[in-house]
């Protein structure tokens, strides 16, 4: 293995050693996860923790939301699997962007986000699906429940965090996560509606007026 301490010795070939970047350096942890840094943002300590900790929980959901929407996008299948392929990859790329702001938002409170999938698979209240592939209403029905229960937790979240003054933590999860979620859960729920394609399954009572026009 090439360390910092045996960097290859000077030739024609080889760039000088103030060339050479500093390689497979390894280090302690300089903040722990679940610790927030004091800032000057004229928020409490306590009210930051709680944020993070909450935001933290949402960013696992999200970044397992985004994986599943990623998962089904591949999986989809059947006559609407353009329509469904496509909008899935929409929805993913959506829920990427809540990620990255919920993330962001741990951060400018001092705290340290989830990163790492394995770290934010062991904090995450999705359950896990399974390795092959259901049926579509099946994939679909799983994409539901999983918005609701992120958008069951960013309520709670949205409201208790304003209660500790963090209007800010409050809008980003109303105005990112909640409304978002509440979009998309609407435009799959419309895929699960029984609804006929090409005829009409149910007879309407004949409407007065269409006798009169004809007389
Ligand atoms: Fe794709």
């Amino acid at each position: 293995m090439t360390t910092a301490s045996a960097a290859p010795a000077p030739s024609a070939t080889t760039a000088p050693a103030a060339a050479q970047p500093l390689l497979h350096q390894r280090g302690a942890e300089i903040q722990h996860f679940g610790t927030v840094k004091q800032l000057p943002i004229a928020l409490s300590h306590d009210a930051r923790m709680y944020a993070c900790q909450r935001l933290n929980r949402l960013l696992a959901d999200t970044q397992m939301l985004y994986g599943l929407y990623k998962k089904h996008h591949w999986l989809m299948r059947g006559a609407t699997f353009h329509q469904l392929h496509l909008l899935l990859d929409q929805h993913a790329t959506a829920q990427l962007a809540v990620v990255d702001a919920l993330a962001e938002r741990v951060q400018s409170l001092g705290g340290v986000a989830v990163g790492d999938p394995r770290h934010a698979a062991e904090i995450t209240s999705i359950p896990r699906p399974p390795n092959g592939v259901e049926e579509v209403p099946a994939m679909l029905s799983r994409l539901l429940e999983a918005h609701e229960t992120i958008l069951g937790d960013a309520r709670d979240a949205a409201r208790k965090v304003a209660e500790q003054g963090d209007d800010g933590s409050n809008d980003m999860i109303v105005s990112e996560v909640i409304r978002t979620g509440e979009t998309q859960a609407w435009f799959l729920a419309e895929h699960l509606v029984d609804t006929p394609l090409t005829q009409v399954s149910r007879t309407a009572p004949a409407h007065p007026e269409d006798g009169a026009a004809r007389g």
